[in-house]
């Protein structure tokens, strides 16, 4: 097995469920206040993502049952949207994949509800810049092993652990193709990018221990083992001659 190169046809296709599935995540911005119920969210999810003509991902996906995954606090990332209240203080994380025409689009960032400390905020100010970080290493010709690399070396410079049991992968016909796209990496490990892979990069990011657990009720959910906070950003980013186009970037702040 070897790393899709998508054609120009498909890059199109993925690039426009790419924006949808940004344009989800700013959508849900009004809804993501104090009250309000994870299942809640998910409902205007699934609803604006319908209307726009595409499907979420995440319904059904070896039975994962909601539209969206909705991850508070110290659950890691596969958070399922329930009758959870918001409340003031809390982080969230939002992760919208969208399938349009076949294509998809997979992308989350974080949300905060009323005031949160300024320990969360420094959390997901680092986490966001570890995107940033491994998003400077898509370029043809480097390997992928070096993303991992620096969001690492970065992340625990900052005093943070990087979570290495869920990874970035390639994206765009199917949800998960391949490459596994690590966090945790050693430099110039891995295969090399070339221009026209799509795939995705998406950082979590841990307060304290990098180790998770999966729920043993609902068999998803995946939270820190001590409890404490965990942050997550993601991108769908296209390998370029010179570098790399980020295709769910909508709010350009990349
Ligand atoms: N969107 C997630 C990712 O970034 C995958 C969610 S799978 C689900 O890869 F089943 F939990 F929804
Ligand atoms: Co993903
Ligand atoms: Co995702």
């Amino acid at each position: 097995m070897s790393i899709r190169i998508k054609s120009k046809e498909q890059i199109e296709g993925i690039r426009n469920s790419g924006r949808l599935a940004g344009e989800t995540l700013k959508y849900l911005e009004q809804f993501v206040v104090a009250g309000n119920t994870t299942d809640f969210i998910n409902e205007k999810a699934h609803e604006f993502i319908i209307q726009h003509g595409a499907k979420p991902a995440t319904l059904n996906y070896n039975k994962f049952p909601k539209s969206i995954c909705a991850s508070v606090n110290d659950v890691v990332c596969h958070g399922i949207p329930g009758p959870y209240v918001l409340k003031d203080g809390d982080i969230l994380n939002i992760d919208v994949t969208t399938i349009l025409k076949g294509y998809y689009g997979d992308t989350c960032k974080m949300y905060t509800v009323g005031k949160i400390s300024q320990e969360a905020q420094d959390l997901i100010d680092v986490t966001k810049e570890c995107l940033k970080i491994g998003i400077k290493e898509c370029y043809p010709g480097n390997r992928f092993g070096n993303i991992g690399y620096e969001i690492n070396r970065f992340a625990t410079s900052k005093g943070y652990s990087v979570v290495y049991e869920f990874c970035g992968h390639g994206v765009g016909v199917a949800f998960h193709e391949e490459p596994e796209v690590s966090h945790v990496a050693e430099k110039n490990s891995g295969k090399r990018m070339r221009e026209g892979m799509i795939f995705t990069i998406e950082p979590m990011i841990n307060q304290g221990k990098a180790r998770t657990k999966v729920d043993r009720t609902d068999g998803w959910t995946a939270r820190t083992i001590d409890g404490m906070l965990s942050a997550q950003f993601e991108h769908t980013i296209l390998i370029t001659p010179k570098g790399c186009e980020l295709l769910t970037d909508v709010y350009g702040d990349f």
